[in-house]
């Protein structure tokens, strides 16, 4: 069914989304155009481009429901959004931020590193306590000022009740930051349901684009509150009138993208976004989910030979299965798998497969047979 869109090369069982993904044909026709065009006509046709850029304003705000494209900003990446939320704040010394002991380095790294402003970064065992939503809670007290978390762990692929956080922290005047990257494109996302006020996410993953333009959601309410560290033309209201000496910053998202916004990303997400709305969050969700519970009763088979890391109620994970091989090293199977052009990852201190909603059944059930060998 989606044999004219994915036309990865045979010999590859692609179970990495979580990581990289390839990319849908449509994305690669669209990046050919673009780079055709430019040789032709270079940016005669740019108000087309910011038409694009605008149309994928409008798609990233229905994949997360945001109120308004206004919200939106594209900016490089998960990391830098972050960034941008965290030297955007106004800290105290004695305030902290609470993330989870699971995050990718990017959710974290960029908390401790307010340590300079003496900001403290508590990080909490979500494993600990009777669900990873209290153990969260738990940490927060009268001096958290944010709290920041991935939608879906990139290593153990749990993930995380949003709508039960962002609740508990509107109530307590806290921020909430999501990282979605291992979730959107994935599983249906809800920002207004979860009161999230910040969201960010690389194309790259799930959302099948490439790297280097990622969402960056913020709430309208919130947006005052982010003092801005970059300054260029871009992000100014009127941003065509350069001779503008009274010049003042964007009301929207925009004012977070300072200059020329990356107009091939723009292209090329747009065309994976098109194809992934097409196709809908819903359908995409149940065949993500019905992946992984493929993969999980398969390993729930073989207690002596697998631990699963990846957690088993259908309402803790998406697309990531991990898991442990118990009766030898997770780096010599993960070679072994290499070897038959299964692409996949070690993380989480196990073996993460991450297969989408078009990888062909029989594709992922040959992965699976080589675990039994
Ligand atoms: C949860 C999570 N956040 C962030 C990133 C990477 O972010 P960036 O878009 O800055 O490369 C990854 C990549 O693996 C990830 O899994």
């Amino acid at each position: 069914m989606y044999e004219s869109e994915f036309r990865l090369d045979d010999s590859i069982i692609y179970l990495n989304h979580a990581a990289v993904s390839p990319w849908p044909q449509r994305t690669a026709d669209a990046v050919k155009r673009f780079a055709d065009e430019n040789v032709a006509v270079g940016s005669r046709n740019y108000l087309n481009w910011v038409a694009t850029e605008s149309a994928l304003r409008q798609q990233l705000q229905q994949l997360i429901n945001a109120a308004c494209s206004d919200e939106i900003a594209l900016l490089k990446n998960t990391s830098e959004a972050l960034s941008v939320v965290a030297y955007g704040l106004p800290w105290k010394p004695g305030d902290n931020v609470v993330i989870t002991s699971q995050e990718f380095p990017s959710n974290r790294v960029v908390w401790e590193s307010l340590q300079k402003y003496g900001v403290t970064t508590r990080a909490v065992d979500i494993n600990a306590g009777d669900s990873p939503e209290t153990a969260i809670l738990d940490a927060l007290d009268d001096h958290t000022r944010l709290l920041s978390v991935s939608a879906v762990q990139y290593g153990s692929g749990l993930k995380l009740d949003l709508c039960i956080l962002g609740a508990a922290c509107r109530k307590k005047g806290i921020l909430f930051c999501v990282d979605a990257i291992q979730s959107l494109g994935a599983v249906r996302f809800d920002v207004q349901a979860c009161q999230a006020d910040f969201v960010m996410a690389d194309a790259h993953k799930w959302m099948l684009g490439p790297e280097g333009i990622a969402l960056f959601y913020c709430r309208q309410a919130v947006m005052e509150r982010l003092d801005l560290k970059q300054y260029g033309w871009h992000m100014l209201e009127d941003m065509h009138n350069f001779d503008n000496k009274n010049w003042e910053i964007a009301g929207s998202a925009r004012r977070f993208e300072c200059g020329s916004p990356n107009m091939t990303g723009i292209h090329a997400l747009h065309a994976s976004l098109s194809l992934i709305l097409e196709t809908g969050l819903q359908t995409i969700e149940e065949q993500v989910l019905d992946n992984t519970r493929f993969m999980i009763d398969y390993f729930l088979q073989l207690p002596d030979r697998y631990q699963l890391i990846t957690p088993t109620a259908e309402q803790r994970h998406a697309g990531i299965v991990t898991f442990r091989p118990l009766n030898e090293a997770p780096e010599s199977l993960f070679e072994m798998l290499g070897t038959e052009n299964v692409f996949c990852a070690l993380r989480g201190g196990g073996i993460r497969f991450s297969p989408h909603f078009y990888t062909p059944r029989k594709r992922l059930f040959k992965a699976l047979e080589l675990l039994d060998g």
